[in-house]
């Protein structure tokens, strides 16, 4: 699979990656087997990146990250984790302290002396304009507690400050045909800065492989169940923030646009790795078939200039006036 180097860490990672946020909770029952079972599909389909975080089943995720990468050996895996949401969401926990202990807990999570990379997870967005917090971060790479460091954002804005700090690997975003606001200006500034940029939510929750109905039921224990309207995290992590009566109307009409020989989530992830500025799309599996299927949509041709026009103006006719004032 094509590699590419991941902003300022200097790696490489392959173009489509791995998140794992289903294998940690959140998104109904995975059960340990078919966990490990997702990661070694995507090993095994040439996927040389994992997203993480410590919050993802208070460590599952992470736990069962590093039991893989034991059990397996050598898998050449780069492993983006993500701190901060385990404690209130207020400045002022965003410490030297807390932040050792939080990569203690990280690594011995993930089994490993020194992180690859480990990310602030959506803080509070005072928290990007602290030479404090940043002095911190250098100091975790100072002592070996990790190798680079990175954010993950909600809005554009939070990116654009992120992206001016020195030593800022990474932005992690939301990026999807849903979701259009970072190609104005957040992947510009971060090719010209030599950003990576991380593509997540890249199938607004499931909404863009056109399989969910009126009738879907998600479980009680599923995000797409009880944070529709931002009761439990930020509202746009969640079908990309787009309502779900108007994400189906709008899936619909982008199953229309998938090209022969790609299914539409493969037409979605294909869409974002030609997004210039992109490193990597890191699309959620529940199972080994789905990432199967993801990894192969880093081998799809480019989408034609027609698709891509036709993707703008479904987004502009039924999607703009939701999110892209808010994030
Ligand atoms: N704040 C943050 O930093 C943050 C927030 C959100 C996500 N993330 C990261 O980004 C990753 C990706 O985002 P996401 O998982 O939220 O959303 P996503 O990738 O847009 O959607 C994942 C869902 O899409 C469906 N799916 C995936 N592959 C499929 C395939 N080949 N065919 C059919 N359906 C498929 C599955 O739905 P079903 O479950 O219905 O099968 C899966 O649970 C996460 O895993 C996590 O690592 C980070």
């Amino acid at each position: 699979m094509e590699q590419r180097v991941l902003g300022r860490t200097g790696r490489e990672v392959s173009v489509v990656g791995l998140g794992t946020w289903q294998l940690g909770a959140d998104w109904g029952q995975v059960r340990e087997e078919d966990a490990l079972a997702v990661l070694d599909a995507a090993v095994e389909s040439g996927v040389t990146f994992f997203d993480t975080a410590d919050v993802y089943g208070d460590g599952r995720s992470e736990r069962l990250i590093g039991r893989f990468l034991r059990e397996r050996g050598d898998a050449g895996v780069f492993v983006a984790t993500k701190m901060g949401r385990r404690v209130d969401q207020v400045p002022e926990n965003y410490t030297l302290d807390n932040f050792r202990a939080w990569t203690d807990r990280s690594r011995a999570n993930l089994g490993v002396d020194t992180l690859d990379l480990v990310q602030l997870h959506c803080p509070p967005t005072p928290v990007y304009s602290s030479d404090e917090v940043f002095d911190a971060l250098d100091t975790l790479v100072a002592e070996e507690r990790i190798a680079a460091y990175a954010v993950s954002v909600e809005t554009c804005a939070e990116a654009l400050t992120a992206i001016a700090r020195p030593g800022v690997a990474s932005v992690q975003i939301i990026l999807n045909p849903f979701r259009l606001k970072p190609l104005q200006e957040v992947l510009p500034a971060a090719a010209e800065a030599g950003v990576g940029i991380i593509a997540r939510v890249p199938l607004a929750s499931g909404l863009l492989t056109g399989r969910y109905t009126r009738e879907t039921v998600f479980s009680p224990d599923d995000h797409r169940s009880f944070n529709r309207h931002g009761e439990a995290f930020d509202q746009g992590e969640t079908f990309s923030g787009v309502d779900y009566e108007t994400g189906l109307q709008a899936a619909a009409e982008f199953v229309e646009l998938v090209p022969e020989g790609a299914t539409p989530a493969q037409t979605a992830l294909r869409w974002v790795v030609q997004q210039p500025g992109v490193t990597s799309v890191i699309p959620g599996a529940r199972n080994p078939e789905q990432a199967r299927a993801n990894a192969a949509a880093a081998a799809l041709p480019p989408l034609s200039k027609e698709t891509l026009a036709a993707i703008e103006d479904l987004y502009d006719r039924r999607i703009r006036a939701q999110v892209h004032h808010r994030w």
